[in-house]
């Protein structure tokens, strides 16, 4: 069985800065997690969207279930099954559209339930996420950030993804409500047997949700293990660095 998705000696270069520089990852069927820490300018994102397909890498390859992700004609499954959960920006959703039209949207384009039973769907999506049925007569900027997060979670969740690729979900947020979302990453994980790739700054929040973990540093890997390791016990002085330079470790709040 080749894992779930890998990533094989991928780079990315724009111009003349290599962004991505020969990085290999795996991520196993979920529920499971593999953080992704290192430095700003190192090169998390670029990695989580050359796997989304949003950059072309310049070299390397990338896999989903054997499957060469990067030659693929059709990329429909590719894109239901690899979904993205970005910080909260205002802009993520539609100003002028309501919640509930908001997720309908996302089943709508991928067909993915008889309209008939959109309005159902959409009241579990909200449901599981967190919010009530009537959230769905809300507009964005009558919602919390917190609460906006969920909505781009369930909008993720719509499509019935296998890995969400979590690119600092919650760094937009205040202490608190960073707590509560996460529980709900904890939990959604293991309910729909998400796997993560989570790219943040905080190692708390990588501690919760991520067995492995991997650190970059200039475009490359430099360790790759256990978080438990990883973070507790690093064989690389960057990583060493990196923790050092965090004031809180071990609990997350709340
Ligand atoms: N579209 C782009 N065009 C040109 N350069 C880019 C582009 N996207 C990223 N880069 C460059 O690639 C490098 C890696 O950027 P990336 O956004 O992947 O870092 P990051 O590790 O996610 O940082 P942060 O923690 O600040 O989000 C940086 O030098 C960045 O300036
Ligand atoms: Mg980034």
């Amino acid at each position: 069985m080749p894992p779930m998705l890998e990533a094989t000696d991928l780079s990315v270069r724009f111009g003349s800065t290599v962004a991505v520089d020969g990085v290999s990852l795996t991520l196993p069927d979920g529920p499971s997690g593999l953080g992704l820490i290192g430095e700003s300018g190192s090169g998390k994102s670029t990695v989580g969207r050359a796997l989304l397909r949003l950059v072309r890498p310049t070299g390397g390859s990338v896999r989903f279930d054997g499957e060469d992700v990067l030659a693929m004609r059709q990329l429909r499954p590719y894109r239901q099954a690899v979904q993205v959960v970005l910080q909260d920006t205002e802009g993520a959703l539609s100003p002028r559209m309501r919640i509930g039209a908001a997720i309908a949207e996302v089943l709508r384009t991928h067909r993915l339930v008889p309209r008939a039973a959109e309005r159902d769907r959409v009241v579990e999506l909200l449901t599981d996420v967190g919010l009530a049925a009537e959230h769905a007569e809300r507009y964005p900027h009558q919602l919390s950030g917190g609460q906006r997060q969920r909505v781009a979670i369930a909008r993720a969740l719509a499509v019935r993804p296998r890995v969400l690729i979590l690119d600092e979900p919650t760094s937009a947020l205040d202490v608190t409500v960073q707590a509560r979302v996460l529980d709900l990453f904890e939990r959604l994980r293991e309910e729909h047997r998400l796997a993560y790739l989570l790219i943040s700054h905080d190692l708390a929040v990588v501690e919760r949700l991520c067995e492995r973990t991997a650190v970059m540093y200039r475009g490359r890997i430099v360790e790759e293990g256990p978080t438990e390791q990883v973070l507790h016990d690093p064989r690389n002085d960057y990583t060493r660095t990196l923790r050092d330079a965090v004031p809180r470790l071990p609990e997350a709040a709340g």
